[in-house]
């Protein structure tokens, strides 16, 4: 019997372990990536682009995240799952923001949510925690920022290293369980984990953060567009997938599938 994780565990490995995350929007990813003892398993936004086929984070609703998260969490048996904020349903209103992440909890079975931003959040993130939903935090990059602040690595010189760090406390004092940091330069993922008292979970944000995610399509290779400098990619299951496909249309097509051991026998039950 595995213990479940939950944010309160996520927070009190700071120090004892490094967190492997990932990214998931489906039962089947959801499964395997539990069953491998993946301890933290995001339903990032990331799934507009990766799943829904839109330019960036903003266009998914807070219905598009619901449907998601719901199927990842009936993959999951042991993993944390965070659900992801999308766009405008934190900023506009606290209560907004209680009512939009309650239903993470309440109809998706989400353990915790995930917002975009540094001390500007602080009153949502209290907000939530004393309404007993935990805060997973998201510094560096904000994709949700995009418009108004592009997608360039932060932390670069010491005024923004700074503000980061600010960030950072600020985020902890309201009582996150843990932060997301992208794309900073290392030394500034390390001072930034060195400065707070729960994990740091880091995508491009070198190797000193307390874990690290990453946008499971890129680690498994399944778009060849374009792969960000931090993805390390360990499968090539875009072009597994071309292949099979390939495969599959000739075998048709040549009318080499279905082969008898394809067909059933006379008179037997489904699986012979
Ligand atoms: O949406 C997402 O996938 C994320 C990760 C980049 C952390 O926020």
């Amino acid at each position: 019997m595995t213990t479940p994780w939950t944010a309160a565990r996520i927070r009190a490995t700071k120090h004892q372990r490094k967190l492997a995350c990932l990214t998931a929007a489906d039962f089947a990813m959801a499964r395997r990536m539990d069953a491998a003892g993946i301890p933290l398993i995001l339903v990032g936004d990331s799934l507009a682009m990766t799943v829904l086929g839109y330019p960036n984070t903003l266009p998914v609703t807070m219905d598009q995240m619901v449907h998601h998260t719901a199927a990842v969490v009936r993959g999951v048996r042991q993993a944390l799952v965070v659900a992801d904020m999308p766009f405008l349903s934190y900023q506009v209103s606290i209560s907004q923001a209680l009512e939009n992440a309650g239903r993470f909890l309440k109809e998706a079975g989400a353990g915790a949510v995930k917002i975009e931003g540094g001390a500007e959040r602080v009153p949502v993130i209290e907000a939530l925690i004393q309404n007993g939903i935990p805060v997973l935090g998201h510094i560096g990059v904000v994709p949700q920022n995009i418009q108004v602040a592009g997608y360039r690595v932060r932390g670069r010189g010491e005024e923004e290293s700074a503000q980061l760090i600010a960030d950072a406390r600020a985020l902890e004092a309201a009582g996150v369980f843990a932060m997301v940091v992208e794309c900073v330069p290392p030394d500034v993922g390390r001072e930034i984990t060195r400065a707070v008292g729960m994990p740091t979970i880091g995508i491009g944000a070198g190797p000193d953060c307390d874990g690290q995610v990453l946008v499971t399509p890129d680690l498994l290779g399944l778009f060849d567009d374009f792969t960000p400098k931090f993805v390390k990619r360990y499968a090539e299951l875009g072009k597994a997938m071309d292949q099979a496909f390939a495969a599959y249309l000739g075998d048709v097509e040549a009318g080499h599938f279905p082969a008898p051991e394809h067909c059933y026998g006379g008179g037997e039950g489904m699986k012979k």
